[in-house]
């Protein structure tokens, strides 16, 4: 099963697909963790996809299709992925059906999480991140057990540089500009669940599984 979870930054993409990992046993490919991944080992692939994260730019479709499609390709990939951040923008998702389709392959669902402006820079301005797992958690909504420990791994929370507001401000423009299309392209595939994001974000993966038929 290969699904997508479409949003805006801030929507609950990774959260989520902490869920959806666990309950449908999917491995959880986010390209934006691919990225900080690779910075974080100074990989050239780091070094160029930075300059364009700090400024809240999408990276290069070349750069970031390869990755993906290559990640795509790994053994744990072979049954299926939740996909995070990736496509996000028409070229982007038309490379992956390709790729998908070579292989007999095809997307299944598209979750596309819905949630307004003012609670999505909210959210992102309380937001703290494992530096080890990735897990994102929020200062108010979601602490963690032991403040600046992850409560999954023990690792350090940090906040993403690329959080401040006028870089959030650059990023919401990019996704409404680019990355929204995509609701129209998938809804056209008849493959689009618009899920409502609001909510905690236990009673909004509820909604997921159920609409993805997988709740109980
Ligand atoms: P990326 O890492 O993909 O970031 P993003 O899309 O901006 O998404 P976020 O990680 O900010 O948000 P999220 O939806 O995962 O929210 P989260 O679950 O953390 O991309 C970063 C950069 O990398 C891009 O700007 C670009 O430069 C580059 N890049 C990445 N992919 C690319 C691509 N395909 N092409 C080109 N460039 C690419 O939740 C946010 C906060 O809200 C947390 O604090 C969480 O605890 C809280 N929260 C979550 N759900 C709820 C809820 N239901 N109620 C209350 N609070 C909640
Ligand atoms: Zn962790």
């Amino acid at each position: 099963m290969y699904i997508i979870l479409l949003g805006a930054p801030g929507a609950g993409k990774g959260t989520q697909a902490d869920t959806l990992v666990r309950e449908l046993k999917l491995v959880h490919v986010a390209s934006g963790d691919l990225f900080r991944q690779a910075l974080g080992q100074g990989t050239e692939l780091g070094l160029k996809a930075k300059s364009y994260m700090e400024k809240g730019m999408l990276v290069p479709d070349e750069v970031t299709i390869q990755m993906v499609l290559e990640r795509l390709s790994s053994p744990d990939c072979e049954s299926g992925a939740i996909l995070d951040g990736f496509p996000r923008n028409l070229n982007q998702a038309e490379a992956l059906d390709k790729a998908l389709a070579e292989q007999a392959k095809a997307i299944d669902k598209v979750v596309y999480i819905k949630v307004s402006e003012d609670e999505l820079v909210r959210r992102l301005s309380g937001r703290w991140i494992c530096r080890d797992c990735q897990m994102p958690y929020h200062a108010t909504d979601s602490p963690p057990r032991v403040w600046g420990k992850c409560d999954k791994c023990g690792g350090e929370l940090y906040q993403r540089a690329d959080d401040i507001p006028e870089t959030v401000k650059e990023r919401l423009g990019v996704y409404f500009a680019e990355t929204a299309p995509l609701i129209d392209y998938y809804t056209r595939a008849g493959k689009l669940l618009e899920m409502e994001g609001k909510g905690g974000a236990a009673r909004v993966g509820s909604r997921i599984l159920s609409a993805l038929g997988e709740g109980r």
